[in-house]
């Protein structure tokens, strides 16, 4: 494909999408101020590159949980990704095997983790919520054991459901509907319509489907949101490192005191994330968040970051102030919705070239650099 941007990557995705399905991804809650939010914050920041530091060759590898990685931008978790293109998860997770990163799998997902597993050989997490059954927590980690994910994501700030307005106007539901409505925004959508005219009626959450239980669709969606629970809390934590001895991330840390807590209690990672705006809008920027959860859990714990990356200059600062990686989320489904595997593999790699130029233009020849020369940022309002 010769896409020149992640924003064009949007467009398109635009284009192709019907306007549900595209506003489902694109959207936030409420008056979207997060999700713009995320964005701006890469600009409050500047580069100070030190050109003459000489770096012919860049190298963009990192380690992260004993395993080498040759970027360090990774797929996040979202939901229904298969909604964007047939089994969009298996397309998405081979685009990060092959530009050799990490996939991570929503809770939320059309094909189970069991699916994913079968076909795909590449480094994969598993993301979980806490549900009011917990039993049904310690059974989808027990499936990921089962199915080699090899890290455990814990998103934390999806106890309740966000206000996403976008969907309640446009009546966004799962499983699709196929009324008057929704056959015209589908009518008009046509090579969409076409590549998944055999999916569509098949589109579920795939691990909710218990084994033994009958496939209804119908009533998946209203058990999730139900099974979701605003008690969780840090017991709930504790329960789950007992349970899970891999690494246990947890994702929607934006206090302090709360990634303090999580390194107390030996979770390995964090991920500083506000669901790219999706939850609770007015929350802080995930880059504005960074620095002082960077600080206070030192340089021991991987603190990675997503919400917001839409360039490679992005990512550098994102790394700048302290973030071991970062992820992507919408970028993905845009990139999805373009052209399954191989656009989500150039998306990968436009980062990547980018990420390089940028590292390149700054005097930087690794990741390591970029942590040691830290000052290369100012806040922008001070220059
Ligand atoms: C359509 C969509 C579905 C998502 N589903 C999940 C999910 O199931 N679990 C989760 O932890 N985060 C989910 N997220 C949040 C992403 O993992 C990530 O935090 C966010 O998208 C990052 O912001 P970005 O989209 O600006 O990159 C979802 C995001 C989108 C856009």
């Amino acid at each position: 494909m010769n896409i020149r941007s992640i924003a064009e990557f949007r467009r398109l995705a635009q284009v192709r999408l019907p306007r549900p399905v595209f506003d489902f991804a694109d959207g936030g809650a409420e008056d979207e101020s997060t999700l713009r939010n995320n964005e701006r914050a890469f600009s409050r920041w500047a580069l100070l590159p030190q050109s003459l530091r000489g770096a012919a060759q860049r190298d963009l590898s990192i380690e992260l949980f004993g395993q080498r990685l040759q970027l360090p931008v990774l797929i996040g978790p979202t939901g229904l990704a298969g909604l964007f293109w047939p089994q969009g998860e298996l397309a998405s997770a081979r685009a990060a095997q092959r530009a050799s990163t990490v996939y991570c799998l929503s809770h939320g997902s059309v094909c189970s983790m069991e699916q994913l597993a079968q076909g795909h050989a590449g480094q994969r997490w598993m993301q979980v919520f806490v549900y009011k059954d917990r039993g049904f927590t310690r059974e989808l980690t027990e499936r990921a054991k089962a199915s080699r994910f090899s890290a455990l994501i814990l998103t934390i700030d999806n106890q309740l459901l966000g206000k996403r307005e976008r969907d309640w106007v446009n009546g966004f539901a799962i499983p699709p509907r196929f009324g008057p409505r929704e056959l015209a925004q589908y009518a008009i959508k046509p090579a969409w319509w076409w590549a998944m005219r055999q999916e569509l009626p098949k589109i579920t959450f795939g691990n909710y489907v218990r084994p033994g239980e009958p496939q209804s669709v119908a009533g998946l969606a209203g058990r999730m949101g139900s099974l979701l629970d605003p008690a969780m809390n840090w017991r709930d934590v504790e329960a789950l490192r007992a349970h899970w001895p891999g690494p246990l991330l947890l994702k929607g840390v934006l206090h302090p005191e709360e990634a303090a807590q999580a390194q107390k209690l030996g979770i390995d990672g964090l991920i500083v994330s506000n669901h790219g705006g999706r939850q609770l809008d007015g929350a802080i920027a995930s880059l504005d968040a960074l620095p002082s959860i960077v600080d206070r859990v030192g340089s021991s714990m991987p603190v990675l970051l997503d919400g917001g990356i839409r360039r490679g200059s992005h990512v550098l600062k994102a790394l700048a102030l302290g973030a071991r990686a970062v992820l992507v989320g919408r970028p993905q489904l845009w990139a999805l919705a373009c052209a399954g595997e191989n656009g989500v593999y150039d998306m990968l790699e436009l980062l990547r070239d980018e990420l390089d130029r940028a590292m390149g233009l700054c005097g930087l020849e690794d990741i390591a650099a970029i942590s040691q020369a830290r000052p290369i940022l100012a806040r922008a309002d001070l220059i």
